[in-house]
């Protein structure tokens, strides 16, 4: 049976989109069968960062009676399933995320993780999504009223039954004031799953032409480390992260120093197998 884990947060802006995607490519980079799911149905953008918009059928016509949900549910970035939600905010008017419930019972069976990126706050949908989950991911911003916001999110899951697992801290700076990990800690009672740097290439994936989430297009940029670390971590495995080729000319330079200490084959310098 799959693990069904939503990601959460108080406020929007803090990644949970970003960390969906890429957590999510990072799973089933490691052999594990994961699908995607915009719960966020309002704000539907998950879709977005995988360059996956032009999906015909999804989670609102299927929470409408009026697709089935297998209809819904596309082939991702490396092995992945996305079930995303409808972008038309006509269709989201007539929407009841009642049924998600359901839905996401149905599809728990097929999966080893079913990961649902939710709106922000504790509104409706939100609380929908938590009830559908057995597992809550918080992700905060290592600021007091960030972390504030969590707490109220963390509470909220327990009482819907959820089990909050972790906090993810996105957009760590390591700059005076940020709140510390350890404080993090004590102060929701969780462990950190990851700390996860401010990274530009996180935006500058977003932002090119075509779209590519971050752990496929740089594998080896800061954050993408950390989601890797992170996403072995909820698998159980070791954190075996991958040193990646073609990651610009210093980290190729330093691939190649270090092929010559290792004394690999003639070819395989760059090789991250
Ligand atoms: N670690 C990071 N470093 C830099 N930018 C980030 C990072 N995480 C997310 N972002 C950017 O922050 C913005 C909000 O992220 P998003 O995932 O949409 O947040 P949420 O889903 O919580 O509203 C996006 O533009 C995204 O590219
Ligand atoms: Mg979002």
């Amino acid at each position: 049976m799959g693990r069904v884990i939503a990601l959460i947060s108080g406020k929007g802006g803090v990644g949970k989109t970003t960390i969906t995607a890429n957590l999510g490519i990072a799973l089933a980079k490691r052999g594990l069968n994961v699908c995607l799911v915009d719960a966020d149905i309002a704000m539907a953008n998950l879709s977005l960062i995988l360059n996956m918009q032009n999906s015909p059928i999804t989670l609102h016509d299927v929470l409408l009676g009026e697709a089935t949900v297998q209809d819904a549910i596309y082939d991702g970035p490396a092995g992945l399933k996305f079930m995303p939600s409808g972008l038309s905010l006509e269709n989201y008017r007539r929407v009841d995320s009642e049924r998600l419930q359901s839905i996401i019972e149905s599809i728990r069976p097929l999966f080893d993780f079913v990961l649902l990126d939710c709106a922000a706050g504790i509104e409706k949908n939100v609380m929908e999504a938590v009830s559908a989950s057995d597992e809550v991911l918080l992700i905060a911003m290592p600021t007091s009223p960030s972390i504030a916001d969590v707490l109220k999110a963390k509470i909220t899951a327990q009482r819907l039954g959820s089990k909050p697992i972790g906090i993810l801290v996105n957009f760590v700076r390591a700059e005076k004031g940020e709140i510390k990990k350890d404080d993090i800690m004590k102060m929701l009672e969780l462990p950190v799953l990851a700390t996860v740097p401010y990274d530009d290439e996180v935006r500058r994936t977003t932002m090119q032409e075509k779209p590519e989430p971050l752990i496929l297009s740089r594998p080896g940029s800061p954050a993408a480390v950390a989601i890797q670390k992170a996403a072995a971590k909820l698998a159980g495995l070791p954190a075996n992260v991958e040193a990646p080729s073609g990651e610009g000319f210093l980290s190729g330079l330093l691939n190649r120093i270090a092929s010559i200490f290792k004394g690999k084959p003639k070819g395989q310098e760059n090789g991250s197998a």
